[in-house]
């Protein structure tokens, strides 16, 4: 299987199935076409008895810059089905080992995709943040559950309430990567971790990931539509529109008149 659309690059090899995320020009923020994209590979990979192991990627320079902002005020989600919480769904229910390579901004759901990856290689230059409350938005992705139970409640709140970035040097102390690498390094050494995965015998690793999983794989899914609707309604509300227009007009968001 090798499917590619434009901003999304989808190529399996030897049992890996990898997503690329590729619109550098955007600093691969994620679009509404580009979720689909997410949510079609993840349901191919689950299905593909030669698909062992899926991996996250953008280049060495950037992972993901988030959701496209132009996309949030054009066409916000309207329900559940939308192609961002499909994708979500998909990806916390994923059954094979996840792995991400992240060199570069990984913002909003560029970090908070990884709380469900399984292996995590991040780049020197690897920045995480999750600036919700700063776009006038709040968690998603389960985020506000396992934010807090990664780190911690007050390391969690300043990453969540305060939308502060992380380097990669922090986010190996808090458990969110694996390893730190040069960022040339980076994609090689997580291709080399998926293929001694995809080695392994396929029904160890999806029964030793459910059962590390099932304590809280129900709570995962309610935080996450819990999140979805305020997140919905949110984006509706002007702090969140008076936000999304001033990154798209390149000023500062002025929340004076706004509750
Ligand atoms: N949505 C839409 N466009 C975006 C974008 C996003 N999330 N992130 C970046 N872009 C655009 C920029 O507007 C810029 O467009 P331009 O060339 O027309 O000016 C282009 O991508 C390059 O981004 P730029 O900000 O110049 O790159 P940078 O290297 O200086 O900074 C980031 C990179 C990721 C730190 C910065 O772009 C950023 O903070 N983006 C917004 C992140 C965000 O709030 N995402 C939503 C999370 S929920």
């Amino acid at each position: 299987m090798n499917e590619t659309t434009k901003d999304i690059l989808v190529h399996t090899e030897a049992g890996v199935s990898s997503i690329r995320l590729h619109r550098l020009e955007r600093k691969n923020a994620v679009t509404a076409a580009m979720y689909a994209a997410m949510a079609d590979a993840l349901d191919a990979a689950r299905d593909d008895a030669q698909v062992r192991v899926l991996m996250f990627h953008g280049d060495t320079t950037v992972f993901s810059a988030g959701n496209d902002i132009g996309d949030f005020l054009q066409q916000p989600p309207a329900s559940q089905d939308a192609h961002v919480f499909r994708f979500l769904h998909a990806l916390a229910t994923f059954p094979k080992p996840l792995i991400a390579a992240v060199c570069g901004p990984a913002v909003g759901i560029g970090t908070t995709l990884l709380l469900h990856c399984d292996l995590v290689y991040a780049g020197e230059n690897a920045v995480f943040s999750m600036p919700f409350v700063n776009l006038g938005l709040c968690p998603e992705a389960a985020s506000s559950l396992l934010v807090p139970q990664l780190m911690g409640y007050h390391r969690a709140a300043e990453a969540l309430l305060l939308g502060e970035p992380f380097t990669a040097g922090t986010a190996l102390e808090l458990g969110l990567v694996n390893r730190v690498l040069a960022p040339a390094e980076c994609l090689g050494v997580a291709q080399a971790q998926a293929r001694k995965l995809a080695a392994k015998p396929l029904a160890s690793l999806i029964e030793t990931k459910r059962l590390m999983k099932s304590g809280q794989a129900a709570q995962v899914l309610a935080a996450m539509a819990q999140e979805a609707s305020s997140f919905g309604r949110l984006l509706r509300e002007p702090a969140a529109r008076e936000a999304l227009s001033a990154f798209m007009q390149k000023r500062q968001p002025d929340f004076s008149a706004v509750p």
